[in-house]
């Protein structure tokens, strides 16, 4: 590989041309290495073509193509009205946009609880229609054998403990989980469980930091935390509340690192005034053809 010069917002450097420089894929492998090595991981939602391609060429470990995509860009109140069909939409742009990112895609509400045989469809067509390289599915003991039956077929699994959103009725709200001493050991033994079932990933929701410390600590495989500190091996975060589009509140855990919202407004503001002053579009963004032409036409 070169010796690449690193570019603002390109964590994997480029090359002297100024071309993101690629580097080797990652694998669900590669994440158990990195938990191995101590290595964070990074994993950020991404819905669509344009956005996946600049997380991956940012250097972002893995794109999910979250069910959060109901709230975040199809304008739902919760992750449970999402089908399999929008989730299958989504992925195929992300997947012919990642180069390196691993592409993983979540199996929405009810394409994986009612039995194995649907899951092992659900999860059949993610992969081969939709170009995903893993799911994701959310619970504990309830979708164990499920995971086992998934992962010897060939599809890796993620799991999802903690605040689980797709079942927010039963849970009674977006909060915090584990904080008593009976729900803690439930998810400890809900993540062992899951992981001896075969799951590659473990993602934590919305559960204390000790905790999650602790499940990382006891289970091989790598956690990867959203609201749930710092001693997870990795932290993912929805895109759109990274980048501050989101158009209801974020939860008190997400970080906005920009705030695009007002950056578009800002533009399309700006595009609407020069529309109605005459100031767009200039020469500059016109076409011309030759005078004698021109005169033909009268
Ligand atoms: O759907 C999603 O985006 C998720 C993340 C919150 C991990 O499951």
């Amino acid at each position: 590989m070169s010796t690449a010069g690193s570019s603002p917002g390109s964590r994997l450097g480029t090359d002297p041309a100024g071309v993101p420089v690629q580097a080797a894929p990652v694998t669900v492998r590669t994440l158990q290495r990195m938990k191995r090595e101590g290595r964070p991981i990074t994993m950020l939602t991404a819905y669509d073509y344009p956005t996946a391609r600049l997380l991956d060429q940012a250097g972002v470990d893995v794109l999910l193509v979250g069910d959060s995509l109901g709230m975040t860009v199809l304008g739902y109140e919760s992750t449970v009205p999402v089908t399999l069909d929008d989730i299958l939409h989504h992925t195929r742009p992300v997947a012919r946009a990642a180069r390196r990112a691993l592409v993983v895609a979540d199996l929405p509400f009810l394409t994986y609880q009612v039995s194995v045989e649907d899951a092992l469809r659900s999860a059949g067509r993610l992969l081969a229609e939709g170009g995903a390289q893993a799911v994701k599915l959310e619970g504990g003991a309830a979708v164990v054998d499920t995971v086992r039956r998934l992962v010897e077929a060939g599809i890796p699994v993620m799991g999802h403990l903690g605040l689980t959103p797709q079942s927010v009725h039963a849970l009674g709200g977006y909060r915090v989980q584990g904080r008593t001493e009976a729900a803690a050991r439930q998810l400890l033994e809900d993540a062992q469980r899951l992981a001896e079932a075969g799951a590659f990933a473990l993602v934590l929701e919305m559960v204390p930091r000790q905790l999650a410390r602790r499940v990382t600590e006891a289970v091989p495989i790598p956690t990867i935390g959203i609201g749930a500190g710092p001693d997870c091996d990795g932290q993912v975060l929805i895109l759109h509340d990274l980048l501050g589009l989101y158009a209801g509140k974020s939860p008190k855990f997400a970080k906005q690192y920009v705030d695009l919202s007002a950056a578009i407004r800002d533009a399309v503001g700006r595009f609407i005034d020069e529309v109605r002053t005459g100031a767009f579009p200039t020469d500059e963004h016109s076409f011309s053809m030759d005078d004698d032409v021109v005169e033909k036409l009268d």
